[in-house]
């Protein structure tokens, strides 16, 4: 068994870190598996949307792997914390929907994770935290940039400077995740949310997803400027002709676009 499992079903790839004994915790060999594993499903046409999920019932991913921390030279560290950047960079930029299903714990570098995706999900029991200056550290995958642009900076603060576990229910109240499920029904909810999305038009999704990323990069008069640019080239795909005539005729689409 590899510590990256990659599944393919119909035209959705999901991902499941594979390390339950040390709860999924990333270590290099995690970190590299999981960029062959995304970069493979980026170029594999069929699949529409990935789902990253953890093994086992008790995390998604309780961090980087603290064994391979101990003792790194500055230099080293700082190339660390770059590489693990670069694969959840990679995740970021997917054109394809990459969903987080958050069960158990969500911790330091599996929060970052979780935070690169671009939809996450999660269990009554999931437990967040950005605990590393618990560890005489900082977050170093992401993790001070990328809450503080979800949840804004106040309530990013708390978490990072306190270092504490959030509830899957203050995560959702603070929009850290945005749908939180029993256990027992994460899977089938995740699945339903995946089905959802590949029933819509495979072009549209691909770039409202690249307006909505590229669009908080930039003043918002430059990002509108670019909604308008992309709206323009999605309104000629045939997709748009199909949706729009679709409504019209008063039946179902039927999306023909599989790539993204
Ligand atoms: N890195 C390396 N190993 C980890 C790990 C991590 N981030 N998180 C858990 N593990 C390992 C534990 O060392 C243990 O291994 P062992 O059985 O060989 O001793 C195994 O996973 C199970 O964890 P354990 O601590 O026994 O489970 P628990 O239920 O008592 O506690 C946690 C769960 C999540 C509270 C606890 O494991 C923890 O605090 N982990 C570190 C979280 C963290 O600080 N992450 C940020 C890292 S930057």
């Amino acid at each position: 068994m590899s510590v990256v499992e990659t599944q393919i079903e119909n035209r959705l790839g999901r991902i499941i870190i594979n390390r339950p004994d040390k709860l999924n915790a990333l270590n290099n060999e995690v970190l590299e598996k999981l960029e062959s594993s995304i970069l493979d499903l980026q170029q594999n046409s069929s699949i529409g949307v990935i789902v990253l999920q953890g093994a086992g019932e008790k995390s998604f991913v309780a961090g980087a792997d603290i064994a391979e921390f101990n003792g790194l030279t500055a230099d080293q560290a700082r190339v660390q914390s770059l590489r693990g950047q670069s694969v959840f960079n990679l995740i970021e930029q997917s054109s394809k929907p990459v969903i987080a299903s958050i069960q158990g714990f969500a911790l330091g570098g599996g929060c970052e994770l979780a935070l690169a995706c671009h939809i996450r999900i999660a269990s009554e029991n999931a437990r967040l935290a950005l605990p590393e200056v618990s560890l005489g550290l900082i977050p170093g995958y992401g993790g001070t940039q990328r809450l503080a642009r979800l949840v804004g900076m106040g309530v990013a603060l708390d978490m990072i400077l306190s270092a504490e576990m959030i509830s899957a229910v203050d995560a959702l109240r603070i929009g850290l995740v945005s749908r939180v499920y029993p256990a027992v029904d994460l899977d089938g909810q995740t699945m339903r949310l995946a089905e959802t999305i590949l029933s819509r038009s495979p072009h549209a999704v691909s770039l409202a997803l690249k307006a909505v990323r590229d669009g908080l990069l930039l003043p918002l008069a430059k990002g509108l400027e670019h909604e308008a640019s992309l709206f323009g080239l999605i309104s000629q795909s045939a997709d748009a002709q199909e949706g729009t005539a679709a409504f019209l005729e008063k039946r179902k689409p039927n999306f023909q676009t599989k790539d993204m």
